[in-house]
């Protein structure tokens, strides 16, 4: 299997080596190799090549079977002309590869339950969903877009704009994932005010006719904000535009207790994946052996089960190894920063990742 490896920028580096050290382990110890191959993206790549997404690392991508992202940005590239901004290289390559499901589960791991931001009554009940985003379309891609004068003063827009075979194969991508887990599926649309977002409904209510089984609910964005603080163990999978995914996936994450310890795959029609952490390049602590590697790690579990087939055969086992390994890891009372406890042992990067690799 052919993996393309962009570490990226800030802690994208540390995390991805933690990473690949798993990913060696786990294929030594199922008899499996992995090629891989490392590929430019965001701010290093306007620093070796001028722009955020060359050529060449859209050719390597391509060519993979799947894709592992660590994280772009910095403040480094802040001031620099928005069209070859770090965040485009990222945009640019979901475009490109074809990439419109994001998704992004957030459970709370019971070791952890003690970071999390809610009041344990509502902990107590759990927390264990899938935020489906949208991620080729809606104001992130629409045009047109721009800031030009008009009138004497500067005017701002963007384009919030979705086909109907854009919400169609995103709605579906929701029903999927809902028949394997609780089958409740939650749409959150804004249709009490926008246009797209009836649309939207619409779509999603003629795609759900095909899945008899599943719950279908309707959310308006703001109420799903409060209501994932409220009481999350309502929802199961949740679907969205890509604007409001983007919003609710970190809020969702933060929940659990750190948005460090969370994975993500996005997918397409075909090959390859992309799977990424979601949380951010994380500039501050860059380069201190600080940063928790496990949503990184939890990442390549999601890669070897997302991109499994006949020529790379099951990967189910290797994935539950890794998953395991860090549960074990948390039960051991090791802890990075962001989820630091008290009674607990701070570790940095290598250390967890360390421990990861003994337990597998
Ligand atoms: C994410 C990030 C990206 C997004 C940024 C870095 C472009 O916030 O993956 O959620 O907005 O999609
Ligand atoms: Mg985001």
């Amino acid at each position: 299997m052919k993996i393309c490896v962009m570490p990226g920028d800030g802690i994208g580096r540390e995390i991805v080596a933690q990473a690949l050290r798993v990913l060696t382990k786990v294929g030594q110890k199922y008899g499996k190799t992995f090629e891989t191959e490392e590929a430019l993206i965001g701010g290093s790549a306007i620093d070796a090549t001028g722009g955020p997404l060359p050529d060449e690392t859209v050719k390597l991508c391509k060519a993979a079977d799947a894709v592992l992202l660590g994280a772009v940005g910095g403040p480094k590239w802040d001031t620099i002309d928005p069209a070859i901004r770090p965040e485009r290289g990222l945009l640019g390559i979901r475009k490109e590869l074809g990439l419109f499901a994001n998704l992004r589960p957030a459970s709370l791991f019971p070791e952890l339950k003690h970071a999390c931001f809610l009041r344990p009554d509502i902990v107590a009940k759990g927390i264990d969903l899938l935020v489906v985003r949208e991620l080729t379309g809606g104001a992130y891609f629409g045009t047109p877009k721009g800031i030009e004068m008009r009138d004497g003063e500067r005017v701002g827009f963007n384009n919030m704009i979705y086909s109907e075979h854009e919400i169609r194969r995103i709605a579906k991508v929701g029903f999927e994932a809902a028949k394997k887990r609780r089958k409740k599926l939650c749409s959150v649309d804004k249709a009490n005010v926008l246009d797209v977002s009836r649309l939207w409904r619409e779509v999603v209510i003629e795609v759900s006719r095909d899945y008899p089984d599943i719950e279908l609910s309707h959310m308006y964005v703001d109420n799903a904000a409060m209501q994932l603080v409220r009481d999350p163990s309502q929802f199961d999978v949740i679907v969205t535009e890509n604007l409001f995914g983007d919003i609710l996936s970190d809020e969702a994450s933060v929940i659990t207790g750190s948005i460090g310890m969370l994975p993500s795959a996005s997918v397409g029609a075909g090959r390859p994946g992309l799977f990424e952490p979601i949380h951010g390049s994380a500039p501050d602590i860059a380069g201190q052996n600080k940063a928790n590697p496990l949503a990184t790690i939890l990442s390549v579990a999601m890669l070897l089960r997302y991109t499994a087939d006949e020529k790379t055969g099951d990967m189910a086992a290797e994935a539950a190894a890794i998953e395991a390994a860090v549960q074990k890891t948390l039960q051991q009372g090791l802890r990075t920063g962001d989820i630091r406890e008290e009674g607990c042992k701070l570790v940095g990067c290598v250390e967890m990742a360390d421990a990861v690799l003994a337990n597998l």
